[in-house]
């Protein structure tokens, strides 16, 4: 059997991990390996490259994705899919490993339909999607925001003001909210949770009536936008407040080890299902165990948010 890779959509560390555990499985099982370059686009121009074990070497630890990534609109037209398909066919491939979030799911389930059996891998940042308990590089992500509200706190601190950090997330708040709970956040905002900015106003207040001078307000970007979170705090409190969008620095550097040894086992696994005939589903790991989920369902809705862990961070922060 011949199985290609391909990662898609925002890039997520651990996807290299994830496409060394897809080769590196696949040559396990006796198949060959392709590799499509720049997400479904790569499938679109007929971007490929021939995976050996080598060509993965030295890549678990590496952010970003060997394979290169990219969001396709062409994607979305008839047209393109045809193309990918004909490039599918030239190319011998007869199972597709899907690594990415939730647009690659739906691309993916496309593909499927027409006859390429798919399975996908869930990699997002963004924590936003069915069928597993975390996503391949969610928790880097959310370190990484961690890590520099460390250094924020200390400037916070000394010069006792309010800060917003913008963290991603697109219309979910998983980023921010576990973020927000692993760095003590004082206010955690996300777009699933309706919380009147004038209500963060009065926390910061009751806190700095307290003697607690400065505070750190977590916010997901589908929340809003920061500088305008930032501007009606500082009306509302006079205290000072600035804002920290931390951006596409949350996609980048090298993944935890929980991320490289989830890519590793997801990975693997969809290979496997792929050798076994099954195909239509996304691999996924909840409680510890492997989980398939079929695409339509992962694509139906995205991931709630967890309202214990949300009313936690607010219980624990002072
Ligand atoms: O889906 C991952 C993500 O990083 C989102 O959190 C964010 O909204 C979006 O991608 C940014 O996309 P781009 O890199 O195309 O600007």
């Amino acid at each position: 059997m011949k199985i290609g890779v391909l990662t898609s959509g925002g890039d997520a560390p651990g996807m290299n991990a994830a496409i060394r555990a897809v080769v590196r499985r696949s040559f396990n099982l006796n198949c060959e390996c392709v590799g499509y370059l720049h997400g479904f686009n790569g499938l679109i121009k007929g971007e490929w490259r021939k995976m050996t074990q080598a060509s993965v070497a030295g890549i678990i630890q590496r952010g970003g994705t060997i394979l290169r990534t990219a969001r396709s609109a062409e994607f979305h037209h008839q047209e393109g899919r045809d193309l990918a398909i004909e490039t599918l066919q030239k190319t011998g491939v007869e199972g597709l490993v899907v690594i990415g979030g939730g647009g690659s799911a739906l691309a993916a389930m496309a593909l499927d339909a027409m006859g390429i059996p798919v399975v996908t891998v869930p990699s997002t940042v963004d924590n936003d999607l069915l069928g597993t308990d975390v996503t391949i590089g969610h928790m880097s992500a959310v370190d990484t925001v961690v890590q520099n509200v460390n250094r924020v706190r200390d400037t916070a601190t000394s010069h006792e003001r309010i800060f917003v950090i913008e963290t991603m997330g697109r219309d979910t708040g998983h980023i921010a909210l576990d973020a927000g709970l692993a760095s003590g956040a004082e206010s955690i905002l996300v777009p699933e949770i309706e919380m009147p900015l004038e209500e963060v106003g009065r926390r910061i207040l009751r806190a700095h009536a307290r003697g607690k001078s400065h505070s750190i307000i977590m916010m997901a970007e589908g929340y809003g936008h920061g500088f305008d979170v930032a501007r009606q705090i500082q009306d509302q409190t006079g205290l000072e407040t600035r804002v920290i969008v931390l951006g596409h620095l949350q996609r980048g550097g090298s993944p935890l080890a929980s991320d490289r040894i989830i890519a590793s086992r997801l990975g693997a696994r969809a290979s496997e299902l792929l050798v076994a005939g099954q195909h239509g589903v996304q691999v996924g790991l909840i409680s510890g165990d492997y989980v398939s989920t079929p695409l339509a369902e992962v694509t139906s809705r995205h991931r709630e948010i967890n309202l214990h862990l949300y009313e936690l961070a607010r219980s624990l922060s002072g």
